[in-house]
């Protein structure tokens, strides 16, 4: 175990914010961690660093959660039953599963990050929530040492949420993440528009899980930038959920705001559209800005700090607040 002084994070966040951490140390099995953890207990993570947004140096020692391997626990004749370790990146392990024809996580390709953290905001896409094929998830608690294990219900997963953003926050240090995937009649999602669009423009019929898999990163290209061009971290906010009678209010006014119904009385609003509509989509400041094809992704340039980029966010804030009555609230994690 080698603690390093003074070390960038540039590279261990997908916005690519220069700062500093004052220590630094790579953890790469659940012994190494156990055995720092004796005497190290005020530490910050960083796994895929896929969504956070750092807006000062890092005084606490940064703990960078790098255990790696994929093991098969079981397998019957329709599933297969795996456990990864966190630090398994996780649009590698998608195309290693579709590589195997395991069948379950396609529409969640090209999502940046690690294995690790997949289950903190629940991630999701095209239709799919990743907690639809975790079965157990296996943390430290920092306290006592312990290595403990959520099941699916236990981890009260919700719409990028789960409680590893909430009571657990701070407690847990993820291992590893147990999923449970098909083997065969897999249960493809198709029906995401774009989708649909995308495998009707290559007349696929007939769709196989590497079919839906190539759509969705087909489709995410087209939208979403690059983290290894563009610094960013995904959608910066969620997508908020209003009354049915906000929404019919607003859209009196604006005629073509786009909604998904939730339950009888409320509705979720694409907070894009919202951005879109406020006119800070394709918005460069210096060397931070609003993403060009898709409002909900703000982006660094090269050089923007951290402060500068939540700065834009609290504005954006401001402006949806005044124009729609409506609270975004911010999904990545500023520090
Ligand atoms: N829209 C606009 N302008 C924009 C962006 C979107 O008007 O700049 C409108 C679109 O026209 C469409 C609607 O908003 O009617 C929805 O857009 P899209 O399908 O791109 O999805 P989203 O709601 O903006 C969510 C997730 C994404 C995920 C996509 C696809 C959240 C916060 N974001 O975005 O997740 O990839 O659906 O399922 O729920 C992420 O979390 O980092 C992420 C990228």
């Amino acid at each position: 175990m080698n603690i390093q002084e003074n070390i960038s994070l540039k590279n261990y966040n997908t916005f690519g914010i220069d700062v500093n951490a004052k220590r630094f140390v790579s953890i790469e099995s659940v012994y190494e961690l156990q055995q720092l953890l004796k005497k190290e207990k005020d530490v910050f993570l960083v796994s895929g660093g896929s969504n956070m947004l750092l807006t000062s140096d890092i005084e606490k020692l940064v703990v960078h959660i790098n255990i790696q391997g994929i093991s098969i626990d079981k397998e019957d004749e329709n599933h297969v039953y795996l456990t990864v370790n966190a630090g398994e990146n996780w649009h590698d392990f998608v195309l290693w599963t579709i590589s195997q024809d395991y069948g379950g996580i396609e529409n969640l390709s090209l999502i940046p990050g690690n294995v690790g953290t997949c289950p903190i905001q629940n991630i999701g896409a095209y239709g799919v929530e990743v907690k639809d094929v975790i079965t157990k998830v296996e943390a430290i608690e920092i306290e006592s040492r312990k290595l403990v294990s959520f099941s699916n219900k236990e981890c009260d997963f919700g719409y990028r949420n789960s409680i590893f953003k909430n009571e657990a926050k701070g407690k847990y240090i993820i291992t590893s993440v147990s999923f449970q995937l098909t083997k065969k009649n897999h249960q493809l999602n198709t029906y995401y528009g774009a989708i649909e669009t995308e495998l009707a423009s290559k007349n696929i019929t007939n769709p196989t899980i590497k079919d839906v898999s190539d759509a969705v990163i087909a489709i995410r290209q087209s939208k979403l930038p690059d983290p290894k061009e563009i610094g960013n971290s995904g959608s910066f906010f969620k997508n908020p959920v209003i009354s049915q009678k906000h929404f019919n209010k607003l859209q009196e006014e604006y005629s073509d705001i786009p909604s998904y119904k939730v339950s009888e009385t409320e509705v979720k609003v694409p907070a894009g559209w919202l951005i879109e509509k406020s006119g800070f989509k394709g918005k460069r400041f210096g060397d931070y800005g609003v993403h060009e094809k898709q409002a909900l992704v703000l982006v660094n340039y090269g050089n923007a700090s951290g402060k500068e980029i939540y700065q834009l966010a609290q504005k954006i804030q401001r402006t949806i607040k005044e124009k729609f009555g409506i609270d975004l609230e911010i999904e990545v994690n500023v520090i």
